[in-house]
């Protein structure tokens, strides 16, 4: 595991956005393996501000989504596909036929999570996943006492996952209960790892998962074990360790 500290959030992200930009220079055609959220929208923009100076390109490359909402379109504004494309696939020049994300409208889970998977193994893996944490200690939509050794999986969403993400809903009611989500396998097959982390709030789980037992109750403790994983950390995250 190697850290990374940054002051603050900008520099969180454009530490996070250089290490991107590395594996896209030095393999155009890599797969990157992307997150939503709020924390690496920072490193979206900062990508996005690269590709548009021309020092990027994402002609080649391709990218799968961690984590999708199930019972959702993609052309619903609250879906994770919508959200991945305002937020950066929009703005930078990647193919559309090389972005993947679980698709939500379908409800045959089976069909969703084993096609995802397949996707995942004919595109050789992934060179470069990109993670958030939950302040649980949740990667994805995996939640606490999820089994490790899980592919792509249906999940319901627990109450605390869904109070974090009514912020991008009207009301709470609005928040879909299921999702489909890469298993802790799929995502500890990614050659490397790196994930996000800012703010006071997340203090207590950055302690708690990566400098206490590697447990399925701490989600995200697994990534210790990974060979090749990057933690980059705004100075709030980074106040107990
Ligand atoms: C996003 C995802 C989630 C988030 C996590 C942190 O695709 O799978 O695990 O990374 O909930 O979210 P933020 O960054 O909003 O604190």
């Amino acid at each position: 595991m190697k850290i990374i500290r940054a002051k603050d959030y900008t520099e969180m992200s454009r530490k996070a956005a250089n290490i991107i930009s590395a594996q896209v220079i030095m393999k155009p055609n890599c797969v990157l393996g992307l997150a939503t959220g709020g924390t690496p929208l920072g490193t979206y923009a900062q990508l996005i501000e690269w590709y548009r100076k021309g020092d990027l390109d994402f002609a080649e490359v391709t990218t799968v989504n961690l984590d999708e909402y199930r019972g959702i379109s993609k052309e619903n504004p609250q879906s994770y596909w919508y959200f991945m494309h305002q937020n950066f696939f929009n703005h930078i020049n990647i193919q559309p036929a090389h972005v993947h994300l679980p698709d939500g409208a379908n409800l045959d889970a089976q069909a969703v999570c084993e096609g995802y998977d397949s996707v995942i193994h004919e595109l050789g893996g992934i060179d470069l996943q990109l993670l958030g944490l939950g302040r649980d200690g949740h990667i994805g939509f995996n939640e606490p006492n999820v089994a490790f050794e899980l592919g792509t999986h249906c999940v319901e969403l627990t109450e605390s996952t869904i109070e974090a993400n009514k912020r991008f809903f009207e009301s709470k009611e609005d928040v879909p209960r299921e999702a489909y989500t890469m298993g802790i396998k799929s995502i500890m097959q990614a050659r490397k790892i790196l994930m996000v982390v800012n703010g006071a709030d997340k203090a207590d789980i950055v302690k708690k998962a990566f400098f206490g037992p590697v447990t399925p109750e701490v989600p995200a403790s697994i990534l210790q074990m990974h060979p090749d994983f990057i933690l980059v950390l705004d100075q709030e995250a980074a106040a107990q360790i």
